[in-house]
């Protein structure tokens, strides 16, 4: 039968007040369906106290990366991963080991200007491992975005470590449009550093910033 359940654990998770729990029912026919469920919280809610909260809960995702800098490449995964999550955290490792181009708060401007028409998306820093950070902000998942098959082994040693320290947050791989396959801050870097053309592969606060890093940079990556 169902029973209500106002303490005690189901698996050893805790139970709300108003979750239901089916017991010792073995014939499947006889076990009740979404409805009955349904049904049933309705029915205790309405006779035990304040309306049972059906509405999914708002699922956050933590985009990580150095982000140094920003390419299109990574604003085209963060704008997919904003079509899947209520809302989007890129966040900024604070690499002490690392010698960056860009300063940690160059970088979350750059972010910050990309998106600045996109209120699911924000940028803020870390330092310290990934999952505490996810941990905290109470993320669901951790994306990351798989180019092709080279950035696999990586990603996967890495989503299984993280997996390990945090079962509970899910990492998610999404794939870019297949135009940014190839674009890595790296060979930005390279690229504009040799006064390269860069543009169309980094949003345009990133191509100003890069121009006026390396004056030799042509004028066509301000069109980026
Ligand atoms: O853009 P990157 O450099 O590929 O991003 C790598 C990043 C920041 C996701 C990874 O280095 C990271 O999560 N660093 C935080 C420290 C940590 O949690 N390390 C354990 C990873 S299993």
């Amino acid at each position: 039968m169902w029973k209500s359940r106002s303490e005690a654990a189901v698996n050893g998770r805790r139970i709300g007040p108003y979750e239901t729990v089916w017991k010792g029912v073995a014939n499947p026919a006889t076990r009740p369906t979404a409805a009955h469920m349904l049904g049933f919280a309705r029915a205790s809610t309405r006779s035990q106290g304040p309306a049972l909260n059906l509405e999914p809960t708002s699922r956050l995702a933590i985009c990580p990366g150095s982000f140094d800098p920003l390419t299109l490449g990574h604003v085209d995964i963060i704008r997919r991963a904003a079509r899947q999550f209520d809302r989007v955290v890129v966040a900024v490792l604070h690499n002490t080991g690392k010698a960056p181009l860009f300063s940690v708060p160059e970088r979350l401007d750059f972010i910050r200007a990309t998106f600045e028409d996109n209120p699911r998306v924000e940028a803020d820093a870390f330092s310290g491992l990934l999952v505490d950070y996810a941990r905290r902000r109470g993320a669901a998942a951790i994306v990351r975005g798989i180019r092709a098959v080279s950035d696999f082994e990586y990603e996967f040693q890495m989503a299984l470590m993280n997996r390990r320290l945090a079962p509970e947050v899910e990492t998610v791989f999404l794939t870019p449009a297949e135009e940014y396959s190839y674009v890595s801050s790296r060979l930005i870097k390279e690229i504009t550093a040799l006064s390269g053309d860069v543009s169309g592969l980094v949003p345009e606060p990133v191509a100003r910033r890069l121009a006026e890093k390396f004056p030799a940079a042509p004028e066509s990556a301000l069109n980026g």
